[in-house]
């Protein structure tokens, strides 16, 4: 068996260093057409909640699905910055005092701690909105008919019935705990659907049949819930240098986790079959797939 862990490290590394140079760019001060102006502070705190050092898995998630499928690499890199300003608006918000109240992100304060309560409120907003924007723009060369299905996947991943309906459940569950059922719809809903859309996205740049698109969405599907679990697991084994976030706050806020119901040992094992059935939804790709199969080891074993 051939060993793609250090050529999956350095794509990953190096579509890193393209993501966020790309967010830079986008997020400078000079405002766009038809833009009035661009607060200084507010893309100051855009800024401090977007280049900070995250993972962009996925933006590398979107990309190497793109690129599996014969998609665009440039287009997709456009399409993952989208993706990655959206994840950081529910980064941000997440952190927010009125949700888990955490005052370190990526080993620095948290957007709501270096600024204030209603800058971080609007950094989030204005993330969220010109991730459609950057879809939408003329800079991402797609036709306009997967631009509007890429817009309609992305808002039905991010929005109620995604990502901010699974953030509303997650926090209605520190007060009522829900049933196994109850916590994987919340982690596939606040967790699993931006990861689904990374995988699935791809395939929307490749303007893939619709078997490739089901198949890179199934992937996604299970990438996010292990993606979870694998989050859930490092809050009780880890600590904050290493996470550069704080850990054990899921026991102590009363979180509604798979680890806190079943325990270490059974979350551990789940991880392992989620991430060996994720990899299996590959196998069809042959060795075009190895990247995204070693994406899928990844999630389960890193360390942050
Ligand atoms: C953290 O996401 C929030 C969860 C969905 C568990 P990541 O673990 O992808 O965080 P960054 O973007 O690398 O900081
Ligand atoms: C995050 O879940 C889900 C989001 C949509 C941001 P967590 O609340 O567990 O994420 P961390 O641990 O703060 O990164
Ligand atoms: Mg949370
Ligand atoms: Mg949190
Ligand atoms: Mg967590």
């Amino acid at each position: 068996m051939t060993d793609t862990k250090p050529a999956f490290d350095e794509r990953l590394r190096q579509s890193a260093s393209e993501t966020e140079a790309l967010l830079a760019s986008v997020l400078s001060d000079a405002a766009l057409p038809d833009e009035i102006a661009r607060p200084a502070h507010l893309m100051a705190a855009m800024r401090h909640g977007s280049l900070n050092g995250g993972k962009r898995l996925r933006p590398f998630l979107l990309r190497e699905s793109a690129v599996l499928l014969g998609g665009s690499s440039d287009a997709a890199l456009r399409v993952g910055v989208a993706l990655e300003c959206l994840h950081c608006y529910s980064l941000i918000h997440d952190d927010l005092p009125a949700m888990d109240d955490d005052d370190l992100r990526r080993g620095q304060p948290t957007v709501h701690r270096a600024f204030d309560e209603a800058t971080a409120i609007l950094a989030g907003d204005s993330l969220l909105t010109y991730a459609f924007d950057i879809i939408a723009a003329p800079e991402t060369t797609l036709a306009d008919r997967l631009k509007t299905e890429l817009v309609l996947a992305l808002a039905r991943a991010a929005g109620p019935g995604g990502m901010a309906g699974g953030q509303a459940l997650d926090l209605a569950a520190e007060k009522s705990a829900p049933d196994e059922a109850g916590i994987v719809t919340l982690q596939a809903m606040k967790t699993g659907a931006l990861l689904r859309f990374a995988c699935e996205a791809g395939a929307i740049v490749a303007g893939s049949p619709p078997a490739d698109r089901e198949r890179l969405r199934l992937f996604g599907q299970k990438i996010g819930l292990a993606y979870q679990l694998a989050d859930d697991l490092l809050d009780l084994t880890s600590d904050a240098s290493t996470l550069g976030k704080a850990a054990g706050k899921d026991a102590a806020r009363g979180k509604g986790t798979l680890v806190g119901l079943h325990g270490r040992d059974w979350a551990e094992k789940r991880l392992e079959v989620l991430t060996n059935e994720a990899i299996g939804l590959l196998a069809p790709y042959r060795e075009k797939a190895l990247i995204l199969q070693e994406a899928a080891r990844f999630i389960a074993s890193r360390d942050n």
